[in-house]
């Protein structure tokens, strides 16, 4: 197991970002920058032994400062969107920045995605661990609480990434940390993913309004949205379906079978299986969470910054399981069909979610 670093470029703050590399003994590798947190890449062999990269992102650090899509960053402090972009929290009225549309996305305008987090490394026989703390002031974006977080990224030989998520406030927070990496099995911008296959343990989804708050949770029974099954998922992706076409595809919240069991600190569980039958190439999930959302990629289509090698980004190239808590669960305090979402004062978060790849 190895990490090497390098520095990588310079932000418009005049702070500096360095790109690590950690490789294991089978020569997978996963780059990741202090800058947000990111992934920029990961290279996973095919049934060949064939080393490809099957992560979205861009050429240089610049790009990563400037556009949007969060390809591979940490989401904090409130992955997805809250509505409105403010919320009340035990008796008072928080105002949060709006970037989308009226309402708050990803944790605001710097959020941790556009920031660079403390880092420290360490190697083992069988691990390489990237260890990445924030510290984010009481106020920061509007959200309550003096909050330190602490994301431990940690590659084996047995082809497994585990994001370790875990934090403290001081005061009682809405907090929701994830990964938005975008996976493309058969390679960065190598086409649609229609063809790649897709299981997921969820027994109900988040149906969204036009602007992708959710309002309703559903059973997938019966519908585009039942995954229970591996199927591709091209299969029902154009099936005239409402909370479908709403969305312009998947970006919903799926919730796993069972979602209410799981709690920080918590047992981690195999809730998501892709493949891709052309390369082989397959990735488990595992994770305590009791959540993921599912993006297809419906907004990759920014003309102004292409994909790593100046390959023009495309809909639908790539999918995201971004592990979490329900969104806008701040709105749906005390409702027991969402998660809580609430960090207190003096709890522990401790969430962790594995993405495992191999070929078959
Ligand atoms: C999440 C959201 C999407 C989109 C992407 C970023 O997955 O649910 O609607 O905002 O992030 O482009």
């Amino acid at each position: 197991m190895n990490i090497y670093s390098r520095p990588w470029g310079t932000i418009s703050s005049g702070e500096t970002a360095t790109l690590f590399t950690l490789v294991n003994d089978n020569g997978m590798t996963v780059e990741i920058t202090d800058f947000g947190g990111t992934i920029v890449s990961i290279k996973t062999a095919d049934r060949n032994g064939k080393l490809t990269d099957i992560c979205l992102g861009y050429d240089s650090l610049s790009d990563y400062e400037k556009a949007d899509g969060y390809l591979g960053a940490l989401v904090g402090r409130v992955a997805n969107r809250i509505a409105g972009a403010s919320f009340e929290l035990e008796g008072k009225t928080y105002s949060l920045y709006a970037n989308d549309g009226g309402n708050c996305l990803h944790g605001g305008k710097k959020s941790f995605s556009y920031v660079i987090w403390k880092s420290e490394t360490a190697t083992d026989n069988d691990k390489a661990t990237l260890t990445l703390t924030y510290f984010s002031p009481d106020g920061e974006e509007g959200f309550p609480g003096n909050l330190t977080t602490k994301v431990t990224y940690t590659l084996d030989n047995g082809g497994a990434l585990a994001i370790r998520y875990e934090a403290e406030c001081d005061k009682a927070c809405p907090l929701n940390l994830t990964n938005h990496a975008y996976f493309n099995l058969a390679g960065n911008a190598s086409g649609p993913v229609f063809g790649q296959i897709l299981w997921l343990d969820a027994e109900s989804y988040l149906a969204g309004d036009k602007d992708l708050i959710p309002v309703a949770v559903k059973p997938v029974d019966g519908t585009p949205f039942d995954f229970t099954e591996p199927k591709p998922i091209g299969k029902d992706f154009f099936v005239d379906f409402a909370d479908l076409r709403m969305a312009g595809g998947y970006d919903h919240c799926f919730n796993f079978t069972g979602w209410k069991k799981c709690k920080s600190g918590g047992t981690l569980l195999l809730r998501a299986v892709a493949c891709d039958p052309i390369s082989g190439r397959k990735m488990e999930m595992y994770t305590n969470q009791p959540c993921v959302q599912f993006y297809s990629a419906n907004f990759l289509k920014n003309p102004c910054f292409p994909l790593r090698g100046g390959k023009p980004q495309q809909t639908q190239t790539a999918f995201c399981l971004e592990t979490q808590t329900m969104p806008d669960s701040i709105h749906h305090q005390g409702d027991e069909s969402f998660t809580d979402g609430v960090l207190r004062a003096g709890e522990k978060y401790d969430y962790t979610t594995v993405y495992k790849f191999s070929a078959e």
